[in-house]
């Protein structure tokens, strides 16, 4: 395939509460693509690895496995969702028991095949925007529009809890998030990778809408002349 005919990946990666998925989805309805995250498969069989064993120091990558095997993604209006069985997944992802344990089950390397694999298969259907922490780089290395996000580790915590919460959170409340988000950051930091060739957003500063602006922006430009993506 050439590289003009590949379908149109835009690839967004970056560490923990960056604002990746909701940017993401956001910039998929804007240009009319489906949106993929693939931490949602981490959090799924992070999910179901917990049903089947709560101990998590008793977890091998081949239960993992064997636990993740039944699910599979299905698309929504915009978003793909992790289905176990035909059960969706969703509302138990963002629980503390997940978030604890995911970065353990996301340093496996056959669980990273593994998402690796359902992420692809995806994209191979539709043209869509990824969001994750090694996008650019492992899964869509030639995709087309590459986006490093990043932001103040305060901005990130206090995000992430006004989502959580619906509310504003006080300092004790951000501080608290902040320690919990920096231990995953340092978890996750052989799995988050900058491609060299991805633009990267500094989004403490920024809104969303202006974030979201950026990244349609560069998409638009990557499409332009490739009218048959
Ligand atoms: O939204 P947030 O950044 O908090 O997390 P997420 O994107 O839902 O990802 C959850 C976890 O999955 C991360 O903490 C990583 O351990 C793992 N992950 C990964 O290793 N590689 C990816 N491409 C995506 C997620």
């Amino acid at each position: 395939m050439t590289e003009r005919r590949r379908p149109l990946v835009v690839a967004i990666d970056g560490p923990a509460a960056s604002g990746k998925s909701s940017t993401a989805k956001w910039v998929a309805r804007e240009l009319g693509l489906l949106h993929v995250d693939s931490g949602s498969l981490y959090r799924a069989a992070t999910a179901a690895m917990l049903r089947a064993e709560p101990d998590a120091t008793r977890w091998t990558e081949a239960m993992v496995l064997a636990a993740a095997a039944p699910i599979h993604l299905e698309p929504g209006e915009t978003t793909f969702h992790p289905y176990l069985g035909g059960e969706d997944l969703e509302a138990e992802l963002r629980g503390k028991a997940v978030t604890s344990n995911v970065s353990l089950v996301a340093q496996m390397p056959g669980v990273r095949a593994w998402v690796n694999r359902q992420v692809q298969a995806a994209a191979e259907g539709h043209p869509v925007v990824v969001d994750g922490r090694d996008m650019g780089t492992a899964v869509f290395p030639r995709a087309r529009v590459k986006v490093f996000l990043v932001a103040d580790p305060w901005e990130r915590a206090r995000r992430r809890l006004v989502q959580r919460l619906q509310r504003a959170p006080e300092d004790a409340e951000i501080a608290a998030e902040v320690d919990a988000l920096t231990q995953r950051d340092a978890k996750d930091e052989a799995q988050t990778q900058q491609a060299s060739d991805a633009v990267l957003i500094d989004t403490t500063y920024l809104t969303q809408e202006e974030q979201v602006e950026r990244i349609v922006a560069l998409a638009r430009q990557a499409l332009k002349g490739a009218p048959q993506d």
